[in-house]
């Protein structure tokens, strides 16, 4: 028999509670098991000692949970989190404002902390290190620089590009964690819970059909749950069954893999372009529109996960696995 998660199973305490589909704790976070464990590890310790958590950078592809661990962190240590991002922060000043205004053992977010400027981080190191900032006062001769105490806090980086991170910043953080691509078992959990929250009736086998479509990434499984769900509502009689996750992923050209477009566009440009590879990245970014650093970050790290893409000494080449899966022939040799 169909297991069916119903939606008249959801509490008027669990639409308080999950005011989004972001978990708050810990315990409701699905996948990521190694960072999980280790992370509260770390908050319990902090915690007994009365201490804010050591700084932590999170990295990976997008979609993957760093915002919502770095809210994960904040709620479980008990204190306010303050997000901005890399690009956000243009000046030395904007940056110590930003740290003067924290609480004590509050969490600073700042996401694609690579983007930092060079003067925005130099501000960043005593800040880590020594809770402190220095401050210039006076120009020319009598020019001088004095040291401002700041609040103890956590600050918590994401970044897709680890390799892009300056080595003295990567040192200051005492946590750093890959965070991984999520198995569809993981995924289908995640959307079952996700329904439930939106008060969508899903089937588990609907379930594990986006599941398996969501290139690992609960972003995704997220926005393809909302799209599924209006199909569902419109063609059908609102469950989502097999039958109409199959029907609408389908129409979303989303594939059986999780491919979607860009990912196929990808894939036959090097075949079709370039013979299959190699081919270097620029070349290949260039040939398709799309910006190198982007199709570094976002779409080659689930298309080489998934052994259709390879990097190679020489640039990169698709694999006879991509070949079969978008029905080509292979190389000729
Ligand atoms: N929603 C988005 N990501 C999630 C995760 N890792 N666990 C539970 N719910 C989620």
């Amino acid at each position: 028999m169909v297991k069916r998660v119903i939606s008249t199973e959801i509490t008027e305490e669990d639409v308080k509670i999950e005011s989004n589909l972001r978990p708050q704790l810990l315990e409701d976070y699905i996948g990521q098991a190694k960072a999980k464990a280790n992370l509260k590890i770390y908050i319990e310790a902090a915690k007994a000692r009365k201490e804010p958590l050591d700084h932590v950078l999170f990295y990976g592809p997008p979609g993957l949970g760093k915002t919502t661990l770095a809210g994960i962190i904040a709620n479980e240590m008990g204190v306010n989190i303050k997000i901005t991002s890399g690009p956000a922060i243009e000046k030395p000043g904007e940056i110590a404002a930003v740290l003067n205004n924290l609480k004590e053992g509050d969490v600073l977010f700042v996401d694609e902390i690579h983007r930092l400027n060079r003067q925005v981080e130099e501000v960043l190191y005593p800040a880590m290190e020594d809770f402190a900032i220095d401050v210039m006062i006076g120009k020319g001769a009598s020019a001088r620089s004095i040291r401002l105490d700041l609040p103890k806090f956590t600050l918590v980086g994401a970044t897709t590009r680890a390799g892009l991170l300056t080595a003295p910043l990567r040192d200051r953080f005492g946590v750093v964690h890959r965070l991984e691509f999520y198995t569809p078992q993981e995924l289908q959990t995640i959307i079952l819970r996700s329904a439930k929250v939106l008060g969508v009736t899903i089937e588990e086998e609907g379930a594990m059909e986006l599941a398996r479509r969501s290139r690992g990434t609960p972003r995704l499984a997220n926005r393809l749950l909302k799209r599924v769900r209006d199909f569902a509502q419109v063609k059908y009689n609102g469950i989502i069954t097999k039958e109409v996750a199959v029907f609408a992923l389908d129409l979303l050209e989303v594939d059986k893999l999780g491919l979607d477009n860009s990912d196929r566009l990808i894939l036959t440009t090097m075949i079709q372009k370039f013979q299959g590879g190699p081919v270097g990245l620029d070349t290949l970014a260039a040939a398709i529109g799309e910006d190198a650093g982007t199709l570094e970050d976002v779409y080659e790290p689930y298309l080489i996960m998934n052994g259709f893409l390879k990097r190679t000494p020489r640039g990169r080449q698709v694999t006879d696995t991509a070949y079969k899966h978008l029905g080509l022939a292979g190389r000729i040799l």
